[in-house]
């Protein structure tokens, strides 16, 4: 896994859409996996800037989300469906047809993950999968105890989860979703390349946990250990727990002056 450590989140965020930039001028028609939460906010912003000032085209790119509520409208000002339209989908030129959220319109769970699943696979699979982490480790909404095989499901969200998704609810714990449906563990595996990001001192357990602690279900994201083809990108508070920074940096280092 490489590990890039930056001063700060502006960072984090330019090195991953230059990621992506290079990724769509190389394949206009990429696939890409899309995060919410806090952390890719930023990473938005230098998109949405890319298209508006240097005609970045979105035209022929697709893209599947990781995750959405289930049991809220999807016009609630706290789903997925509308934070992505709000940072994302209402200032780039990606086509309603392409842009693909998890969607708890029918009571069929089951055949809507299946359909998921299917739409990824015609699609030719997720060139970039963007992914933020849970303090608890978690990635998607799977958390901890998920299956480290599991597929795109409906599931509970953890107490952690809903105390720090409360924020979004007024602060009111009991307002949050208790249910989200999510890519599982071993879809998200199979993107080609994953993107981690983080930042903060909140996130430096769940960081060192899953990049140098053994691979586990309770943190779901030290699954990425066994990914070919992981970028972590992370902000010093969110590294302060490593301990193998001085590899990361100078590896980072001798990357640049290839
Ligand atoms: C959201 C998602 C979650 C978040 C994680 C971190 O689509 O997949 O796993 O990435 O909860 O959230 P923030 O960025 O708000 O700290």
């Amino acid at each position: 896994m490489e590990v890039i450590i930056q001063p700060n989140h502006h960072q984090i965020a330019s090195i991953a859409a230059n990621i992506i930039r290079d990724a769509i001028l190389k394949k206009p028609n990429l696939v890409l996996g899309l995060a919410t939460g806090s952390t890719p906010i930023e990473l938005y912003k230098i998109l949405v800037r890319m298209h508006r000032d240097d005609g970045l085209d979105f035209s022929d790119v697709t893209t599947f989300n990781l995750d959405e509520y289930v049991g809220i409208p999807l016009d609630h000002p706290q789903s997925y469906h509308t934070f992505m339209a709000h940072h994302f989908f209402d200032h780039v030129n990606i086509p309603k047809a392409n842009q693909h959220i998890p969607q708890n319109i029918s009571d069929n769970h089951e055949e809507f993950c299946a359909s998921y699943e299917e739409k990824i696979v015609c699609a030719g699979g997720i060139d970039i999968q963007i992914l933020g982490i849970g303090t608890d480790g978690h990635i998607g909404f799977n958390e901890v105890s998920s299956s480290l095989a599991s597929r795109t499901r409906i599931v509970t969200l953890s107490q952690s989860t809903l105390e720090a998704n409360a924020i979004h609810f007024n602060c009111d714990v009991n307002a949050v979703p208790q249910m989200a449906l999510t890519m599982g563990i071993a879809t998200i595996m199979e993107a080609k390349k994953c993107l981690l990001l983080a930042c903060g001192t909140s996130k430096s357990q769940a960081i060192a946990k899953a990049i140098e602690g053994p691979i586990t279900s309770m943190v779901p994201a030290s699954i990425l250990q066994m990914h070919p083809n992981t970028v972590t990108i992370i902000d010093e508070a969110a590294s302060s727990m490593l301990s193998e920074v001085e590899y990361y940096n100078r590896s980072y280092a001798n990357m640049l002056s290839l």
